[in-house]
């Protein structure tokens, strides 16, 4: 199932467009991003994005094409988990 969708995100090369995107949990998440939270008030940096959006922006990141700040290496569940914990931080 997991690995149906990595291969559907590949192929369609649209990692950030994606709406396959996992269900994240947003406890779990929590946990996960707080080494985002060095530079990221998630509440003002991700208002207004759902999960999906949050996820595919994430993505973008580790995909390395999107200039980060900070390398980020994370697996499709971290980018589920942390996307929904920011998506959640912002009351959506
Ligand atoms: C060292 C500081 C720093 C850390 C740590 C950091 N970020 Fe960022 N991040 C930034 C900055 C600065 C930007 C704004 C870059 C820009 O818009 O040019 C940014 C932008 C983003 C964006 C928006 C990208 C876009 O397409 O607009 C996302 C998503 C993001 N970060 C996710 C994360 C996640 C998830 C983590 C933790 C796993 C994280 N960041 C940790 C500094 C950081």
């Amino acid at each position: 199932m997991k690995s149906n969708l990595v291969a559907l995100m590949i192929a369609s090369g649209a990692l950030a467009m994606s709406g396959a995107a996992l269900a994240g949990d947003a406890a779990a998440g929590e946990k996960k991003a707080e080494m985002c939270m060095d530079c990221h008030e998630p509440a003002e940096d991700f208002a207004d994005l759902s999960a999906d959006e949050i996820a595919g922006k994430i993505n973008t990141i580790v995909a390395g094409q999107f200039k980060h700040q900070k390398k980020l290496t994370l697996s499709d569940a971290d980018v589920a988990d942390i996307a929904a914990y920011f998506a959640a931080a912002d009351g959506k």
